[in-house]
């Protein structure tokens, strides 16, 4: 267990989020709705920064790439051709005493600390049996044989009829959305293999077993591409997409200590990969899947091709060649994004005072507020002044004007929601015309002249 698991748990990270309006329960009123939450005025904003710096980095800054939004229901044929419909299960299995439901492989793994990969479900089955596995919940030992349950969210198309060709299904991925659209873009747009096509969008899985907050969800958002190439240099494509994904993190600022990778091996690959790397992240409940990446090879456009019986071959115009392109898939959750960086900006300080304050140290590109402005007191002429300013700089980012309360409670508030940076007016800005600058980490205070305020907040949040 690494040392941020040791000190953290997902309590107080989970608290503050309640508490500060980040991520709330999801239809709390009535009494819940499992693993489902909303996210509130400052997660909308962390996840807004997120998504848009991605946009930037991944597409705009590059001349390969381009986006789309595809639709959430696909022709149900898609998940017969990507392999969804035979290949996206589970092995689960039931406590007969208190119904509760547990994925197979997480029960043996919690209970036994074996690894049990590459066992077929009857293997899986008689480990239950061998190792005499009490219920996690009741403690009985009681459990049916286990089963396959598939992941996908089903939805019926037509409100008159249930038959089998009216079902649809809410995409478990956002990839599939992709190369169902790749013969659209080759056709109206001037690429060129190597090319990329990004998408950011909602993905749902009936996971049997979510949890640990936001990590494990049933309906969670995905940033993916699908990255077109040429077969013979995959190799080169992969090596590089694993340098852009960790320059991503470094970016954001994940710490470099709590990421690892790990290569897939031949029995943990999915169907469709033949190389997948995962970054790993140490999560306070352990080392988890933050990102992925795949070289899928032409498996989903040949199979789309094969399903829908429309080419999906590409015409090199110089050579002359007509090909499948391959494809290597960078993939990142935007939910487990934000709980890794949650996880890593997260402090329980004990001040030289004794004095306790939470802090989240985000970065200034992905804090959900950029500055806050206060009057000293809610007192005239300090609240004019202060409004003034915070009319100077509004326009820079997110920007709070906060007159409620003692201005140590209104710092700690900030700190809690990561504010890199707070401006108080007070009695001296009416003699001198300087405002106070303090700084989140460092708590250090510095007066600058009212004049320079707007050229220093954006040197210090962006440069
Ligand atoms: N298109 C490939 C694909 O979907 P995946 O590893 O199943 O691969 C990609 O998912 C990423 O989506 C993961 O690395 C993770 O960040 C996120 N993710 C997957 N399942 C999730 C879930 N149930 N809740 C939250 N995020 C999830």
């Amino acid at each position: 267990m690494s040392d941020l698991q040791k000190a953290l748990s997902l309590k107080p990270i989970v608290a503050l989020c309640k508490r500060r309006g980040f991520i709330y329960p999801g239809s709390e009123i009535y009494g819940g709705f499992a693993n489902t939450y909303s996210y509130g005025p400052y997660g909308i904003e962390m996840k807004n920064n997120i998504k848009n710096l991605w946009w930037k980095m991944f597409v705009h800054e590059r001349e390969d790439m381009i986006g789309i939004d595809g639709p959430i229901l696909l022709h149900p044929k898609t998940w017969q051709a990507s392999g969804h419909c035979e290949g996206f299960n589970d092995a689960m299995i039931d406590c007969k005493e208190c119904k509760a439901r547990f994925r197979i492989d997480h029960l043996i793994e919690d209970f036994s600390k074996k690894p049990i990969e590459g066992k077929n479900l009857s293997e899986l089955n008689q480990m239950v049996k061998d190792l005499n596995i009490p219920c996690p919940e009741c403690g009985k030992r009681n459990f049916t044989e286990g089963k396959y349950f598939n992941l996908m969210f089903q939805t019926n198309m037509s409100k008159t009829s249930a038959k089998e060709e009216d079902i649809a299904f809410l995409r478990p991925e956002t990839a599939q959305a992709i190369f169902i659209e790749y013969k659209n873009i080759i056709d109206t747009m001037r690429v060129k293999i190597p090319f990329g096509i990004a998408q950011i969008g909602k993905a749902f899985r009936n996971e049997i077993t979510p949890g640990n907050f936001i990590f494990r969800l049933i309906e969670f958002e995905q940033m993916e591409i699908e990255y077109f190439i040429k077969e013979h240099n995959w190799q080169k494509h992969f090596d590089s997409w694993l340098l852009s994904m960790q320059k991503w993190c470094e970016k954001i600022g994940l710490k470099k200590e709590h990421l690892h990778e790990h290569e897939h091996n031949k029995k943990q690959l999915s169907h469709y990969s033949k190389k997948t790397v995962d970054i790993m992240y140490d999560f306070p409940f352990g080392r988890n899947e933050l990102y992925g990446l795949a070289y899928r090879t032409d498996f989903d456009l040949s199979q789309h091709q094969k399903l829908s019986k429309v080419s999906q071959e590409y015409l090199d115009r110089e050579t002359n060649e007509k090909f499948i392109p391959h494809v290597i898939e960078p993939t990142f959750g935007v939910d487990r994004t934000i709980l890794a960086l949650l996880c890593d900006a997260f402090e329980e300080e004990t001040l030289p005072s004794n004095e306790k304050r939470n802090v989240l140290h985000l970065s200034p590109v992905i804090a959900p507020v950029k500055a806050a402005v206060f009057p000293l007191m809610k007192k005239e002429p300090l609240v004019k002044k202060a409004k003034e300013t915070y009319q100077i700089i509004k326009n820079i980012g997110n920007i709070e004007y906060d007159d409620g309360g003692a201005i140590g409670k209104r710092y700690r508030r900030q700190d809690e929601l990561g504010t890199p940076y707070c401006l108080t007016i007070d009695y001296q800005t009416l003699e001198d015309d300087t405002v106070t600058l303090r700084e989140r980490d460092s708590m250090e205070q510095t007066r600058i002249s009212s004049k320079n305020i707007l050229k220093e907040l954006q040197k210090r949040l962006y440069t």
